[in-house]
């Protein structure tokens, strides 16, 4: 930052080009000499094919959009110019040297989309302004840590014209992303023409009406579609991808995820039908019959058209979620068990070999027509297809398995790539999500190499990518919302090495990559500029700390009495002590605007910033900041994965607060966060004991609860536990947990979650 500023100063004011991007290019060393100036003068001179003037006009209209510059595109050699090149014989093809000097700019590519990527690189560097921009003297030597470099799109749930997904692989394009991977067929809905199969159009490609929420039990009434890509479309987008080095990897999620199809053609489910476009959210049992030989000829028909459509290396065929209830009871499915001879054993039962059957018969038909197949991690239960990539999601051990095995892995674990999830623990003002919380830090710290890997092993993670399931997101502008700036972070972690990543400098590089988005209109979500706090409770002090910050280090303003801060308010210069109920309010405010407002509700009572210790221990991924978090002053919202709740399962939570002297207390209340569907669930009892030595105990409160019902509601429960008043240094809360989950629930007699927060004594 500092050799941008003094840049400006050395060449009077004329904008400057900032090589500190994203992604961070592997070696930038900076070059004596002056530099090169970009102005009407320069010349895009290009060598090679159409392929490469191509490259040579998008980066004419890229140096258009920053800085307002028309220049010529020419396949003749010229002075001033941005000469680009296929000649850097380096050993990763899709890498560049950039080099800029008084003579010029050349970015010479290993590959046409090597030359694309030191195109990205300028394009990203160069200052935002008005027909003149200096260059300063660099080499710059880039190449991507990945060859595969993915971003998910399901377009089943939600439909997006083909203009948006041209505007989505813009967005790939310009983080350097190399795979679209379209998930374009799914219960609710089938995207793809099939000129086969009519009724895949006329009847799988709408739905009648559409869940409201998390499936509500209540319904829009809305007729959704009829959407779909024609192989026209679809033949569009995947040259539209391919003029920006980006491969269309098409899904067709098979055995399951095809209530759809099954609305079209019931004949290929295992009970005949008939079945509906699915109108809600979820797994549907509803899946093909693996029993049915025409089924299997259907999958090869669509696989057929498929790769008619789509010349990539690697069809996906999807295999996640696929239950095997209809399986079980199928005559035919069951003949087909017996025939094959499959059998359960201690790892997996006769219908998972039967699913790994029908993930090979794709995979075979599939190799014979020269392609390979990529499957969700669900293809590792029973026999693992040969020559199958394996699409780790429900974390990492998917991945790590394959590799294991010797199989190519992708990494898209929904702990760090699922950008469906949350990315602000704040979602009472976030637009619906499916859950979870994964903000720009969490992905931007994914490290796909695990060390449980050898080297020889790691060599078959290919690559990450985060995915988007769209269940909530009905517009484009929300993809958009959804995939920004995150997408930013996962391109660090496809492209740069782990030694050059560095969360405190992206935040940095990320503030010019935002400008571009601006100019582009792309609606980014802008929680990284936000006022960040974070609080610890003083347990020596009795107070609660906060601590304010900016990434761009706008000026904070903020007050304490709930009134909205302005620049007349109090400027945030050291973390500020709380020692009472208060709200804090912040807000950055600066050159480029506001943030938006920081609030943060902080409530003390006698327990608050008091020690407090946990005797039976969380769950090893709710533990978040421990035991503090209970008696903080902060209160947990609706999402229980935001770290302001502590999960517990298998045991019971119990906590000991320490209020450091005797006091007289007759009330203590804890919450707890409910979403049943995630086997999460209340107390089945609370237990209050006091102690005035922290040794010998005396219980003043218990209570039982039945077990929840169907219709108890998702939400936070409170829970007042009044006794007589009594005077006790200690205080003991214990929280029963449900250990076996009621006969209504899916998950019926297994143990389910407790997630706690903010005690108050009283
Ligand atoms: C998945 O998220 N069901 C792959
Ligand atoms: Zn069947």
């Amino acid at each position: 930052m500092l050799l941008l500023s003094c840049g400006l100063i050395a060449c009077n004011n004329t904008p400057t080009a900032n090589y500190q991007i994203v992604p961070l290019p592997q070696e930038i060393t900076v070059a004596e000499g002056s530099g090169f100036t970009l102005d009407e003068t320069t010349v895009i001179a290009y060598q090679g094919d159409e392929e490469m003037k191509r490259n040579a006009t998008f980066l004419a209209e890229y140096i258009k959009e920053k800085v307002e510059l028309d220049l010529p595109v020419t396949d003749q050699p010229a002075g001033k110019a941005i000469t680009l090149s296929v000649s850097n014989s380096g050993d990763n093809p899709e890498g560049y040297h950039l080099t800029v000097n008084t003579d010029g700019v050349t970015i010479a590519g290993a590959s046409p989309a090597g030359v694309f990527y030191g195109i990205q690189t300028l394009r990203k560097a160069l200052p935002v302004t008005k027909g003149k921009a200096k260059l300063p003297a660099v080499e710059i030597n880039d190449y991507p840590r990945f060859s595969y470099r993915g971003a998910h799109l399901d377009v089943s749930r939600h439909f997006f014209t083909v203009d948006s997904i041209k505007r989505f692989i813009d967005i790939l394009a310009l983080h350097n992303i190399n795979r679209f991977h379209w998930h374009l067929t799914d219960d609710q809905g089938w995207r793809f023409e099939m000129k086969k199969y009519p009724k895949l159009s006329a009847i799988a490609a709408e739905r009648d009406e559409t869940v409201i929420g998390r499936n509500s039990g209540e319904y829009d009434g809305q007729h959704y579609g009829p959407f779909q890509y024609t192989q026209d479309d679809c033949r569009e987008i995947v040259a539209y991808a391919a003029e920006r080095h980006i491969t269309v990897i098409p899904e067709i999620d098979l055995p399951g995820h095809m209530q759809a199809a099954l609305a079209a053609y019931p004949e290929y489910g295992c009970t005949g039908g008939p079945y509906e476009v699915w109108k809600m959210w979820g797994v549907s049992e509803n899946v093909l019959c693996a029993g049915n030989d025409a089924t299997l000829q259907f999958i090869e028909d669509v696989l057929t058209e498929i790769v008619e459509v789509f010349p990539s290396e690697y069809i996906h065929v999807g295999g996640d979620e696929c239950p095997k209830t209809e399986w079980e009871k199928c005559p035919k499915c069951q003949a087909r068990i017996k025939a094959l001879g499959l059998k359960d054993d201690d790892k997996h039962s006769a219908e998972m070999y039967l699913q790994s059957f029908v993930i090979s018969h794709a995979e075979k038909f599939l190799n014979s027509k020269g392609r390979k197949i990529i499957g969700w991690d669900e293809i590792l239960e029973g026999e693992l297809a040969p020559t199958a990539t394996v699409h780790s999601w429900r974390g990492i051990s998917g991945g790590l398995e394959a590799a294991k095995k010797g199989h190519n892995c992708i990494m898209s674990p929904n702990t760090y790539m699922y950008f469906d999830y949350y990315q602000t623990k704040h979602t009472d003002d976030e637009p619906l999500a499916i859950g979870g919380y994964v903000p720009v830090e969490t992905v931007y710290n994914y490290e796909p190499m695990h060390p449980s890997l050898t080297p020889e092993q790691q060599k078959h993670i290919i690559g990450v990518q985060a995915n988007l399931w769209t269940e909530y997101i009905h517009t484009f502008t929300h993809v958009e919302y959804m995939e920004l700036p995150r997408m930013a972070a996962l391109c660090e972690v496809q492209w740069c090495k782990p030694e050059n990543k560095d969360y405190e400098n992206f935040k940095q590089r990320v503030i010019p990559l935002v400008e571009l988005y601006d100019i582009k209109g792309y609606n980014y979500a802008k929680h990284i500029f936000d006022v960040n706090a974070t609080f610890t409770a003083d347990t020596i002090g009795n107070c609660v700390i906060a601590e304010l910050c900016t990434i761009d280090g706008r000026p904070i303003y903020y007050t304490t009495d709930g009134s909205e801060p302005t620049e007349a308010s109090p400027i945030y210069e050291k973390p500020i002590r709380i020692k009472a109920n208060c709200i804090l309010k912040a807000k950055g405010i600066g050159k480029r605007g506001a943030t938006r407002l920081f609030s943060e509700n902080i409530t003390f009572n006698k327990a608050t910033a008091k020690p407090v210790t946990l005797l039976q221990p969380t769950h090893r991924s709710y533990g978040y900041a421990g035991a503090p978090t209970l008696t903080d002053g902060l209160k947990g919202n609706h999402n229980y994965r935001t770290g302001r709740w502590l999960g517990f399962a298998g045991n019971d939570f119990e906590a000991v607060i320490d209020l450091q002297k005797p006091e007289a207390v007759s009330q203590v209340s804890l919450s707890t966060c409910v979403e049943k569907g995630d086997w999460v669930f209340d107390a089945r009892g609370l237990i209050v004991s006091v102690s005035e030595d922290g040794e010998q105990y005396v219980e003043v409160f218990r209570e039982e609860y039945p077990a929840m019902t169907e219709k108890n509601p998702n939400q936070i429960y409170h829970h007042e536990m009044n006794f007589t008043a009594i005077k006790a240094r200690y205080v003991k809360v214990k929280a029963l947990v449900e250990h076996s989950m009621p006969d209504w629930h899916g998950a019926k007699g297994y143990g389910a979650f407790l997630f706690v927060d903010e005690i108050a004594v009283n």
